[in-house]
């Protein structure tokens, strides 16, 4: 077998694994390949289509040499044995399971691809999350053809966050490779593994049957939104009782059977994955005939709904019942930290209830802003897009810290306060800031989970 990896779709995920793969597997060359020009231009040119700490100089480094980007899918299927498929599986918006099932017409034209372009036997990878039995259809697919070539299809979910993706892929806590039952599936799961383990200890490598691993991937999902779904309707809790979210969130994670990482509260979780991985889930359970386990899951997915309508509900009852003509800043438009995409933004979704209230919004995002202005095209003059804090924070009667960005932390709020319309509220969406110094400044400080500092 030639030492060849083709990776269809180009994306979040595709581009930064295969970057990390080509720096770590120089005798691997791979070809990533996409239907979208103007996504493979990107990744051709210095500025390239996402932004991810770390990926600029890993791409840098292994483009041209044994990383290559392009739009010709069919000679890369007919040229590389083993193919990885990382395209989008989205929530389908039509017909049966419209709202929860995912959309699989992308996947589908990409086996289809596959089965039109090959030559010879290959090597299937999912890197999309898929379905649970997809492995399975894919393999009874693809292998009944009429070219009688040999298909193996092995899952191999990608865990890694963005704005860590670089950090993840290089360090990652396991990589699951499920493999079909038999000696072709093993040799195949053999393969894929052979290719981590240049750089990923061997005991991280985690084999499973193809089932367990596809749900896995739903699995790990599932349980990190619960958590933050869970520490946000506490947070509730704490703001009807005087208690305070992070002094309980903290003295809980001390127990070492909860341990402390995703219990940050705030505007609820965002994202391509969580979301559309739970409703998948509870899809999956009422398919299986188990209402009891859908009703628990689509639970996470209406507190972090809930989460957003109590943060706007506060944002009016503070200030004064009328957001009508009132000039909010808002700090942070991307899902989280450190990476531009605002898919599922919790910031997107807020922004979105508080120009219903015809609030006029000034839109201020380290990484987000070409995102921001295409999720908020439609709304006109009712939203600046402003190329600082500073200046949306001028002539604001308060503002909103939506994304945990730490820069934000750093910023002169005494003289964001002198700029801005008295009486000035800031309402802290992420509780990243030092609450007591803005109170001293003059704000009145509303956080989430912790009591309202008032002037
Ligand atoms: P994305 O939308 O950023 O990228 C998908 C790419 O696939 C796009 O560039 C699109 O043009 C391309 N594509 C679609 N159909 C194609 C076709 N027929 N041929 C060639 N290219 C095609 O999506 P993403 O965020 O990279 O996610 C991809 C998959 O990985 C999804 O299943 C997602 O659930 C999963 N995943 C995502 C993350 C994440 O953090 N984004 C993490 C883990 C897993
Ligand atoms: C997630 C999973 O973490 C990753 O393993 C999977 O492969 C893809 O989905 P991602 O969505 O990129 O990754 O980011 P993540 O760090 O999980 O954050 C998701 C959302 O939860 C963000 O909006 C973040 O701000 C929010 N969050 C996270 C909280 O509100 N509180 C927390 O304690 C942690």
């Amino acid at each position: 077998m030639k030492k060849s990896i083709l990776c269809i779709g180009a994306g979040y995920v595709g581009g930064p694994t295969m970057a990390v793969i080509a720096s770590r597997c120089p005798q691997w060359n791979i070809t990533v390949a996409d239907i979208s020009e103007a996504r493979i231009a990107a990744w051709n040119s210095s500025d390239l289509p996402i932004y991810e700490p770390g990926l600029d100089e890993i791409v840098q480094k292994v483009r041209g040499k044994n990383l290559f980007f392009t739009t010709d899918i069919a000679r890369g299927i007919r040229e590389n044995d083993v193919i990885f498929v990382s395209v989008n599986t989205p929530t389908k918006t039509f017909g049966a399971g419209a709202g929860f099932a995912p959309d699989l017409q992308y996947w589908e034209s990409t086996a289809r691809a596959i089965l039109e372009h090959a030559g010879n036997d290959k090597i299937v990878v999912e890197k999309s999350t898929l379905p649970v039995r997809t492995a399975e259809a894919m393999h009874r697919i693809l292998d009944n053809n009429h070219k009688k070539l040999h298909f193996d299809v092995v899952s191999n979910p990608e865990f890694l966050a963005e704005g860590t993706a670089i950090r993840d892929l290089l360090d990652p806590d396991r990589v699951l490779i499920g493999t079909m039952p038999g000696p072709s599936g093993n040799r195949a799961g053999d393969l894929i593994a052979s290719i981590y383990q240049n750089w990923i200890a061997p005991e991280k490598i985690k084999r499973t049957n193809v089932w367990s691993s596809e749900l896995t991937k739903l699995a790990a999902n599932a349980l990190l939104a619960q958590r933050i779904s869970s520490v946000n309707s506490l947070a509730a809790l704490c703001e009807e009782t005087g208690a305070d979210i992070e002094e309980v969130a903290q003295a809980a994670g001390m127990d070492h059977r909860i341990g402390k990482a995703f219990l940050r509260a705030g505007v609820g979780f965002g994202g391509s994955c969580f979301r559309k991985d739970i409703l998948h889930l509870v899809y999956l359970a009422e398919q299986c005939g188990l209402p009891e386990v859908a009703t628990y899951w689509r639970g996470v997915v209406e507190i972090n709904d809930y989460q957003q309508r109590r943060f706007v509900q506060r944002v009016m009852n503070a200030l004064f019942h009328t957001l009508a003509g009132k000039r909010l800043a808002i700090f942070g438009f991307a899902f989280k930290a450190d990476t531009g995409d605002t898919r599922e933004s919790p910031a997107a979704a807020i922004a979105k209830m508080l120009l219903e209230e015809h609030a006029k919004l000034a839109i201020y995002d380290p990484k987000a802003m070409a995102n921001a202005r295409a999720e908020l095209a439609s709304y006109g003059d009712a939203v600046e897009f402003s190329n600082s804090a500073a200046e949306a924070a001028r002539g604001a009667h308060a503002i909103l810290i939506l994304t945990e960005w730490a820069q934000f932390r750093d910023f002169d709020y005494a003289g964001f306060y002198q700029q801005m319309e008295k009486p000035a509220f800031l309402f802290d969406g992420r509780n990243l800031l030092d609450h007591q110094m803005l109170h001293k400044i003059g704000f009145t400080v509303c956080p989430v989970g912790r009591p309202t500092l008032s002037v």
